[in-house]
């Protein structure tokens, strides 16, 4: 077995939510640049044609729709159409989400963490709770649902969760809400690969800790913020998309092929708790 079979992912039809920033970029990037033909979901039609113009001239079989994973039937119609237009669909990521804001304490920066009054539980607004599970959760379900319409009848499929540390433990400042639809998602995952494991489809999922996106803002552009999570992290540094090229590889290729349920955390050991 030679490693670029293994690893093999070209001709393959795919879907990424949330691919034009960040993480799901990374995946595109990943995934187009070894052969397969990747399309870009995503709500923000200036950053998908910029960033498919970008990879289309690199050389890269990649198009773009706009489609709001909050809207199913618009989501139902663009992974139809990219199911068409390939013949097939291998591979999905279920990636679209967003950060909700702030938790019941301040962020990462500084030793002195107060409380948040618009974090806290009383204060929640229905508004916040409910964009974040309409996006981080129900975005995913819905994504899930359309992709194994197409997978169950060819009996193959890798659909590829992305979820995140927070779905694994509990942190003061990422709000409530993000952390409820990411460990929403992480059992939903585990339900959805044991239901179609029979059917030659694995569900996975990458958490990710702490990596440099357009997320919240872009808060973690800050490079005060970043030096006080690298302090934080037992490797001492940030993450970035590229850090996880390699898990996104992994999962949509045949080196994973007998492993479903399953995910991995990329962070770097932050999740471990700090060393040094
Ligand atoms: N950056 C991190 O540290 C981190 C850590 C753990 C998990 N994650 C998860 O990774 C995923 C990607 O986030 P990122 O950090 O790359 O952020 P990002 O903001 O850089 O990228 C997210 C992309 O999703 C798109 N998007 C947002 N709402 C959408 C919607 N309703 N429909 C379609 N597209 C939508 C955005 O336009 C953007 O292009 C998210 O699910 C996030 O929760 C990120």
């Amino acid at each position: 077995m030679k490693i670029a079979d293994l690893f093999k992912v070209d001709g393959h039809g795919v879907v990424i939510t949330g691919g034009a920033s960040g993480i799901g970029l990374g995946y595109a990037e990943a995934l187009a640049g070894n052969g397969a033909r990747v399309t870009i979901l995503d709500v923000d039609a200036q950053a998908l044609e910029n960033e498919t113009k970008r990879l289309q001239s690199a050389g890269m079989d990649v198009r773009g729709e706009v489609v709001d994973v909050t809207n199913h039937p618009a989501l139902d119609k663009a992974i139809d159409d990219a199911a068409r237009i390939y013949g097939k669909l291998d591979v999905v990521f279920a990636n679209a989400g967003i950060d909700p804001g702030v938790g019941f304490v301040g962020d990462w920066v500084g030793s002195d963490r107060p409380r948040i009054p618009e974090g806290a539980l009383e204060n929640y607004t229905d508004e916040r709770w409910n964009r974040v599970i309409e996006i981080n959760m129900n975005g995913v379900f819905a994504t899930i649902r359309a992709a194994v319409r197409h997978m169950k009848p060819r009996k193959f499929g890798r659909i590829i969760v992305t979820t995140s540390l927070a779905a694994t433990r509990v942190e003061p400042a990422i709000g409530a809400a993000y952390m409820t639809a990411k460990a929403g998602i992480r059992n939903l995952m585990k339900s959805a690969a044991l239901e179609l494991a029979a059917f030659n489809i694995t569900v996975n999922a990458i958490a990710p800790g702490y990596i440099i996106t357009n997320i919240g803002g872009g808060h973690s552009k800050n490079p005060v913020e970043q030096k006080a999570v690298a302090k934080v992290t037992p490797m001492h540094r940030v993450g970035w998309p590229e850090d996880l090229y390699g898990i996104a590889l992994f999962f949509a290729s045949p080196a994973s092929e007998f492993i479903t349920g399953q995910e991995v955390i990329v962070d770097g050991g932050l999740g471990l708790g700090t060393a040094d």
